[in-house]
């Protein structure tokens, strides 16, 4: 049982801590964490149970990369391990560095609609501000200022994917990067696992028992080791309901980008 592993403070005899072989870098709201879960479900895969953020914060990057070793479960040698800071992706600083520890590192990236990421982007800051008593604005009056969009607001940046791709592959092969799509991830999650698992050159170890879709939450759970379990409540929030114009000037802004984008990784996502 894996789980009883992550938890041991003495380490199991066969095993150590071993620097990832594979990264998810992102992107922020693609469905990072439901990625990082499901991939758990394989044996040969070990995850590191939070996000680490080694590469984006200097405090942490100038630790060293026996810190970052340190921050990882205990594997079997056979064993892959995975950990996933979203924030990696969009930081400037961070394919360089990656790079510098493991040129030939397998990167995953996983991508939903960039209009979609930056409403969910939204509520998480939104739900964030309510619970610590901060002021909240509806997403109309961040997303448009004096009549036209606010292409400064962050959320708004971080779903520029062809901008933050081109830093990464001026370091990694194109071949180096798998990238997940997050829209079919929540609608039919075993598809996109199985070409993780080839990716990563494993055995298919994850199976349609695997998932069930859980009616209340409205989305896909996980049934692995005898247990079930659905993501934090935090994961799969409502939306709020977006004014049709700004939706509007919002793919339309995209267009370009995703154009670009699609060309440079070879692959049609079909956003908006
Ligand atoms: P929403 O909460 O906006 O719907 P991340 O983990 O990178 O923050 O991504 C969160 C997103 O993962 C959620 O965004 C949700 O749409 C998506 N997701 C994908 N599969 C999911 C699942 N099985 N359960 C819950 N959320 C899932």
């Amino acid at each position: 049982n894996k789980s009883e592993h992550y938890s041991a403070q003495v380490r199991p005899p066969g095993t150590s801590r071993q620097i990832p072989q594979t990264i998810i870098i992102g992107v922020r709201k693609g469905g990072t964490r439901a990625l990082l879960e499901m991939l758990d479900i394989h044996p040969h895969i070990v995850v590191a149970a939070t996000e680490v953020h080694f590469f984006d914060w200097d405090e942490n990057y100038v630790k060293g990369i026996d810190w970052y070793r340190s921050l990882m479960p205990f594997s079997y040698e056979n064993q892959i391990t995975i950990e996933k800071t979203p924030g990696y992706f969009t930081s400037p600083q961070v394919p360089e560095r990656i790079h510098d520890m493991n040129s030939s590192i397998k990167l995953l990236l996983i991508l939903r609609d960039p209009t979609e990421r930056v409403i969910s982007d939204y509520t998480q800051v939104y739900y964030n501000r309510l619970e610590s008593h901060k002021p909240v604005q509806h997403f109309e009056d961040i997303v448009i200022k004096n009549g036209a969009l606010n292409t400064k607001y962050k959320a708004i940046q971080r779903s520029l994917y062809d901008i933050h791709m081109e830093r990464w592959l001026k370091h990694f092969n194109l071949n180096q990067i798998h990238i997940v799509d997050g829209n079919t991830l929540i609608k039919d999650p075993l598809p996109e696992l199985q070409k993780v698992e080839k990716f990563l050159n494993l055995p298919p170890r994850i199976l349609p028992s695997n998932f069930y879709f859980n009616q209340t939450k409205g989305f896909y759970c996980i049934r692995s080791d005898g247990r079930e379990r659905c993501l934090h409540e935090s994961k799969g929030r409502p939306h709020p309901v977006v004014n049709n114009t700004v939706l509007e000037q919002l793919h339309c802004y995209f267009r370009e980008h995703n154009k670009r984008f699609y060309s440079m990784v070879n692959h049609s996502f079909h956003w908006h």
